[in-house]
């Protein structure tokens, strides 16, 4: 039976609005002319005129007390732009080289089994391969397990696999039989492609990067046992059949973008996960309604018997929750460290970070004797973005995941006037009391808050953002810029989400207007609105045009000079007939202005995942679902293996052609 009898399974995994609070909408506080005189576009301008960059304040920090980086003199962005193509291929400017590396399959570890194209490998196999569909990811230099290391040529490489596509992952697809699962072996391969890979590598003296044999190698999968801390940490919620005391899970799901910890540890965010679960019951809980639980799963996985698989059901079946898996999706949307350095070591999920669809995770630089500080954004319409700030403060060499169990988190609410103000989710703030107490709501505890971080943040009042996915800390200044990569449901613009139906998406930035990035003020612009050229405004304040034309905008990385990484996730018919061809990569430069397409990915897939050696002559960027929807008889890309083999996600080695650094 073939996946497309069951309409209800192997959907696109986005989630569907599911936000539908009526908390105060700034758009209430715009004026009028500002959405009408000429467009939304023409509202935005103002914003971004505002806080133009390219003069000499925007090189200045951001506020007193903030980092700013050395401020080198700079030119031109060195290279010749790429133009669009729907070529099935990487493309680079002239003088770059690129090559994919560990692809899907790639063994890494235990019997080190071959990948086989025909779908056939075993679920164990997949266990000790790389997963399906890397997106964000990290290189630890080798020499980095305290969070500071500078080699170049041998690290690990970390990286997470978002989802699977069944019709590639099996011979033939999936086995459907009445709308339900039947073979197990085939679901724990799918479970073991999720997660994340630790491979080392190391650069030859021919310059080329392998995978070395090593007992650092790992995979963390859907099945992988963890602990969690943090307030949530065995809360009546959490408790499951496998957990009755609610402080252990298995695995991590739907590992969209990334963070790495400044004491040397890898974040993997749960991003898309509400859809790999299913419940019968109608009478939701708000732990699960307010994350758009429903009736039957993406996978499917819940319908096969056996614990592992039922564990993805729900449904109450039992008078006490100990006795199902009611509270198994509430193990799910938090952050997960990984010490990349110790395979042994024990996953954790750290709840004071928030329950949401989890993009990524960015910090602001840490100062020792300071809280860290890290943003996240919740990749779903109308959602919003967060910040956490930590109780205890940063001391270098000592401190460790613990500062990210005891702190404050916070929602973000971008008012009209271009100043922002982070609201805090605490039982203890009298705020939020207030909030609670006008809304009807009651928390019996942080942990139940934390559980419920969306309606916490509906509360508050949040503004309903255009979908945020990846953020990045500029190292010049300390301005903290997150892409919103698009919104069809945005029926009435904003001031910061300024297009109604925004089909294009933007990037939107902000400057923490208190010390050290932990105050409750900030001060934002709109960096640039993506699209063609009739319907766009660059960093410049020009519409962009054939060199730099981009439509949702997703990845997000500041390299050390400053120079800003823009990636691409266009989808459906933007990317099959829009003027923006496949999926790319941009840099841009704000203190210039100047924004340049430097890469062009190959068909279908998205460009995902970034990250760089410190000598910065390796780039490592990902490529996601090559030729996506294909089937094992209708192959849609031929990257990285050639004709007629399985396309397959994989890293690419970016280097220039004479070694030198990358820019
Ligand atoms: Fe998995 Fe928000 O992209
Ligand atoms: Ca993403
Ligand atoms: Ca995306
Ligand atoms: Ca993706």
């Amino acid at each position: 039976m073939s996946t497309n009898d069951n309409p209800v399974l192997f959907g696109n995994g986005d989630e569907l609005p599911s936000n539908h609070s009526s908390n105060p909408h700034i758009n209430e506080l715009i004026s009028r002319r500002q959405v009408l005189a000429g467009g939304a576009a023409l509202g935005a301008l103002a914003f971004l005129g505002s806080a133009l960059p390219g003069t000499a304040e925007a090189a200045e920090p951001a506020a007193k007390g903030l980092a700013a980086g050395p401020f080198k003199r700079r030119t031109k962005l060195p290279f010749s732009p790429v133009a669009i193509t729907r070529a099935d291929a990487i493309t680079v400017p002239a003088g770059y080289q690129a090559r994919a590396f560990i692809p899907w399959g790639t063994p890494i570890t235990g019997g080190y089994p071959a990948y086989l194209d025909d779908g056939s490998n075993s679920a164990q196999d997949q266990a000790e391969q790389l997963g399906m569909h890397h997106d964000g990811m990290h290189f630890f230099p080798i020499d980095a397990q305290r969070g500071h290391g500078r080699k170049s040529d041998h690290g690990l490489l970390v990286l997470n696999h978002e989802y699977v596509d069944v019709p590639l992952l099996h011979p033939n697809g999936a086995t459907v039989v009445a709308g339900k699962r039947s073979n197990a072996e085939e679901v724990r391969k799918e479970i073991n492609a999720h997660g994340v890979s630790v491979v080392e590598i190391r650069r030859g003296l021919d310059g080329q990067w392998s995978v070395l044999p090593s007992a650092r190698n790992r995979r963390v999968t859907g099945a992988t046992p963890m602990q969690i801390s943090g307030p949530a940490r065995g809360h009546a919620l959490l408790h499951t059949r496998y957990s009755p005391a609610g402080i252990a899970t298995r695995g991590t799901l739907n590992n969209c973008a990334n963070g790495f910890t400044p004491w040397g540890t890898y974040l993997t965010c749960e991003e898309n996960w509400a859809g790999y679960f299913a419940t019968r019951d109608s009478d939701l809980p708000r732990e699960l309604s307010r994350y758009g639980l429903r009736s039957s799963s993406r996978y499917g996985w819940e319908t096969l018997p056996g614990d592992e698989f039922e564990r993805f059901d729900a449904t109450r079946k039992s008078p006490a929750a100990r006795d199902d898996y009611r509270n198994e999706p509430n193990h799910f949307g938090w952050i997960v460290e990984i010490d990349p350095f110790a395979p042994e070591s024990v996953p954790i999920k750290r709840t004071a970070l928030g329950r949401f669809a989890h993009e990524g995770l960015v910090f602001a630089p840490v100062k020792a004797g300071r809280p860290v500080v890290c943003y996240s954004g919740d990749d779903s319409q109308n959602e919003y973005i967060y910040k956490y700030v930590s109780r205890d403060h940063y001391r270098p060499g000592r401190s460790n995941g613990s500062l990210l169990d005891e702190g404050t988190l916070y929602v973000a609410r971008f008012n009209a006037s271009g100043q922002g103000e982070w609201l805090a989710l605490d039982v203890h703030d009298k705020a939020f009391q207030r909030a609670c107490s006008a809304a009807g709501v009651s928390f019996a505890d942080q942990g139940e808050v934390l559980i419920n971080t969306r309606l916490a943040a509906d509360i508050a009042g949040a503004t309903k953002m255009d979908r945020p996915e990846w953020g990045a800390v500029n190292p010049d200044n300390g301005e903290v810029y997150f892409t919103l990569t698009n919104n069809s449901s945005r029926s009435v613009p904003d001031a910061a989400n300024p297009r109604p139906a925004n089909a294009f998406g933007h990037i939107v930035r902000w400057r923490e207007l208190s010390k050290n990035y932990g105050g409750r003020r900030f001060a934002w612009s709109l960096f640039m609105l993506a699209g063609p050229e009739t319907d766009s405004v660059g960093p410049n304040g020009q519409p962009l045009n054939a060199d730099n034309r981009l439509a949702s905008p997703d990845g997000l990385w500041f390299d050390e000079e400053g120079r800003l990484w823009i990636q691409t996730d266009m989808s459906g018919s933007q990317l099959a007939s829009g003027p923006f061809g496949n999926n790319q990569m941009l840099v841009a430069d704000p203190r210039s202005g100047e924004l340049k397409r430097f890469l062009v990915g190959p068909q279908g897939a998205e460009v995902t995942g970034i990250t760089a050696t410190p000598d910065f002559r390796t780039l490592f960027v990902n490529i996601q679902h090559p030729g996506e929807g294909s089937t094992p008889s209708n192959l849609l890309s031929a990257w990285p293996d050639g004709p007629g083999k399985r396309p397959r996600s994989a890293t690419v080695i970016i280097t220039r052609e004479d070694g030198k650094r990358l820019l």
